[in-house]
């Protein structure tokens, strides 16, 4: 297959690149909207642009990793996070190709207390989560053949994130205060890009919303924790904190693990813990 790959520059775009490797039947196309090594440069907003690439190039699956991501500045600047996040997704959905496109737990409230499923209602919070919600929309609307991957709490070696952060602040600081009453499930963009294999390569296609990330579930002091102990810090002294003693520019979920049964038993696949993600990802950091 010719397969398109949007967001190349991203964490999960770059963890598609290396992953490829391991997949050299198909033919690659790797794009962003800065060009770098390996990397062609297309706007996924550009309907015009989309189409002469999909055209030129024959291709035959795209597989959308890019996206506007900066959940503080969708708050100031909406139009623009509509625009990449969903308005693309008429876009990208309307080539009359197979298309795998990647959404988030924020197009839930956060205020569960049990593994969100695929069917259970939606209620974005934040810009951002909209802005994504509309994305699913918007491609479900122009694309019967669409597989949506909804992901969570996503780092990888590539990019800034929060596995990063910590790190750097355990180096730099003597106590850190981290968030102990939001939960999730850090996932590591290696095991997602992964799971978009997975899909790739199942022998019959299977259309639909799915979510994918790490197992287990921990809050984000614990993640720091262990980023910690694996990255040797011990001169930090990480306290939890309450979310309202840290000032957040936008809301953020208080429980947003997602249930991932279904796409375990449609693709027969085990999906790794996060610690396990978290040990490779950070082994490969150095
Ligand atoms: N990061 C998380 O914690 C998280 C959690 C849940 C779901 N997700 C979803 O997972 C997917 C991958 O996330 P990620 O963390 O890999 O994102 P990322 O690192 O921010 O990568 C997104 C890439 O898309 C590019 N891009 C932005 N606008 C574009 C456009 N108009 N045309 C083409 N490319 C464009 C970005 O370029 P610039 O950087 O230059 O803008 C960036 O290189 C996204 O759909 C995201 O919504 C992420």
């Amino acid at each position: 297959m010719n397969i398109l790959i949007t967001g190349a520059n991203g964490q999960l775009g770059n963890e598609m690149r290396v992953l490829s490797a391991e997949h050299p039947k198909h033919r690659y196309f790797f794009t962003d909207v800065v060009e770098t090594e390996g990397v062609h440069v297309l706007d996924i907003t550009d309907k015009a642009a989309v189409s002469a690439f999909v055209a030129v190039n024959a291709i035959d699956l795209i597989v959308n990793c890019a996206a506007y991501t900066n959940v503080d500045k969708a708050e100031e600047d909406e139009p623009t996070a509509m625009k990449i996040n969903a308005d693309a997704l008429t876009v990208l959905g309307s080539q009359t190709v197979k298309l795998i496109h990647v959404s988030t737990d924020y197009v839930f409230s956060g205020d569960e207390h049990l593994p969100c499923r695929e069917t259970d209602p939606v209620a974005p919070r934040t810009a951002y989560g909209r802005t994504k919600l509309e994305g699913e929309k918007r491609l479900l609307a122009v694309c019967s053949e669409a597989v949506i991957l909804r992901t969570a709490w996503l780092y990888s070696s590539f990019g800034n994130n929060f596995v990063k952060t910590m790190i750097r602040l355990g180096h730099e600081k003597e106590q850190l205060g981290v968030v102990f009453d939001q939960i999730g499930t850090p996932t590591y963009a290696a095991d997602l890009a992964n799971a978009i294999f997975t899909v790739v390569e199942s022998p019959v296609w299977r259309s639909g919303i799915y979510h994918f990330t790490n197992e287990g579930v921990c809050s984000w002091y614990d993640f720091t924790l262990a980023i910690h102990e694996l990255a040797g810090i011990k001169e930090c002294r990480v306290r939890p904190i309450l979310s309202e003693e840290y000032q957040y520019r936008t809301p953020r979920p208080h429980y947003s693990v997602l249930d991932k049964s279904k796409f375990k038993k449609t693709f027969g696949v085990e999906i790794p813990h996060w610690m396990d993600g978290l040990r490779r990802c950070m082994k490969l950091m150095g």
